[in-house]
């Protein structure tokens, strides 16, 4: 099961500080498991992993099936909370290089996530010889970013396929009854999946946002929604002993006594897409009102080499979240030279697992040592039910940090005001008199 260490937490809290805020943790656990509190009616994540509809779900492994029989890739155009969770599992389960290796599965090429015409057209170019599917997936149905790039794709699959055949290539998640792309789907009859009401996109990754591309991928999902449920056990249990509490009163704690960064780090750089999706769902969910810790993240080793000068010595702003997923894959050991000429005969025969972890505690003491607080938070490995079990861990650790913190931890009203720009700018209609004002200011 999943562990969260506070490591020599004396030197920078009270010793007191949980027992301080058990009464509003508890607070808290309420109003996620009653969907009492603010944003409460965006709390559908809480249960899912026992509530999940498990007629769609059977729908979702059957499509996944199907695509993995009919085509060499899959495109999965979407942005956001519609497009990290997926990245981040398949990254971390298949590798960031899952597209390059030998496999009996699809590519899955993820697109929508920007507005690159090189990127877009690239995408393009790889799918054009082989055989695709597409899955669009948009709560709202109307986001530019990804309603643009899938004009795209559906020229192209059409050209390919002709409009009917194509239109079973197409597999739309959509909210259930509202919004252009569900109506689209109705009206040309392409296979739909639904993003619940009351699951906001950044909490819908074990939702079929998540678990389609995730299953084309090979990667078994049942295990997935297991280890959630798993954790969703422990969770709704509460108490200090939780790992999830533990992570949200030290970090609240750490953020009460001046820090304003977090970073969360990871010595697996197949990780790198889980810290993209935590960033969101952490910056989402407590970024307003002027508060929050600014979520960042690091891929250690490497970065040690870049950031962690700033780390050791810069302005103490930060604390660290160390996530470590345990014993690799491969047991690969350094092998014996016999000149030994660049003197690393001494980890002769050691394994990369062994060298890495000695970094890991090296890089502990020193950060701690320098004056950063180190919370590590232990997977249960790296496998489908572990990441089930780190996902719901960190799902819920968020709602609870938003309600100590004292936000909504459901809505994200500060997105909409590049929006409503970048509407006005193209000349969207209805914008017309903000788009005047704004090219003003461009022009000053
Ligand atoms: O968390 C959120 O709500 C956002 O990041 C959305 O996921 C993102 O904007 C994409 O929205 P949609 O799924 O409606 O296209």
């Amino acid at each position: 099961m999943l562990n969260v260490r506070l490591f020599e937490m004396e030197k920078f809290l009270n010793t007191s500080y949980e027992e301080e805020l058990t009464s509003r943790l508890q607070e808290a656990q309420e109003k996620l498991q009653t969907g009492s509190g603010a944003g409460g009616e965006f709390t559908g994540w809480v249960h899912l992993p026992e509530s999940y509809d498990r007629e769609e779900f059977a729908r979702i492994l059957a499509a996944a099936k199907r695509i993995q029989s009919d085509s060499q890739a899959l495109v999965v155009v979407g942005i956001g909370g519609s497009y990290l969770g997926a990245r981040g599992v398949i990254d971390c389960l298949c590798s960031p290089n899952y597209n390059l290796k030998k496999k009996s599965t699809p590519n899955v090429y993820f697109i929508g996530n920007g507005l690159s015409a090189d990127a877009l057209q690239e995408t393009l170019d790889l799918v054009s010889d082989v055989d695709f599917s597409v899955n669009v997936i948009s709560k709202s149905g109307t986001t530019t970013e990804p309603a643009v790039a899938f004009r795209f794709f559906r020229e192209a699959l059409e050209k390919k396929y002709g409009k009917e055949a194509a239109g079973r290539r197409i597999y739309a998640t959509t909210d259930k009854a509202r919004g252009a792309l569900k109506s689209l789907a109705d009206a040309e009859g392409w296979e739909t999946f639904v993003v619940p009401d009351e699951i906001g996109g950044r909490y819908s990754v074990l939702t079929a946002v998540g678990l389609l591309p995730i299953a084309v991928a090979g990667v078994d999902i049942e295990a997935l929604m297991a280890g959630a449920a798993e954790m969703m056990r422990t969770c709704a249990r509460g108490g200090l002993d939780c790992p999830a509490w533990r992570y949200a009163a030290a970090r609240y704690a750490l953020y009460q006594a001046g820090r304003s960064v977090e970073l969360l780090a990871c010595y697996d750089p197949a990780f790198r897409f889980m810290s993209e999706w935590w960033k969101q769902l952490y910056g989402e969910s407590e970024g307003k009102e002027g508060k929050g810790l600014f979520p960042a993240s690091v891929d250690f080793t490497a970065d040690l080499h870049s950031m962690g000068q700033y780390i050791q010595e810069g302005r103490r702003l930060m604390l660290e979240t160390v996530v470590r997923l345990g014993a690799s894959d491969s047991e690969l050991r350094v092998p014996r030279d016999e000149t030994d000429g660049d003197g690393l005969n001494f980890l002769a025969g050691e394994t990369m697992d062994f060298i890495r972890d000695r970094a890991m505690e090296g890089t502990l003491l020193a950060h701690t040592e320098g004056g950063v607080p180190n919370l590590i938070v232990e997977a249960d490995g790296k496998t489908p039910a572990a990441l089930g079990q780190l996902i719901y861990f960190f799902e819920y650790a968020c709602g609870l940090s938003g309600y100590l913190l004292g936000v909504n931890p459901f809505d994200q009203p500060g997105v909409e005001a590049y929006k409503k720009n970048m509407f006005a700018l193209l000349g969207k209609p209805g914008y017309e008199q903000r788009r005047t004002e704004l090219e003003a200011k461009l022009n000053r």
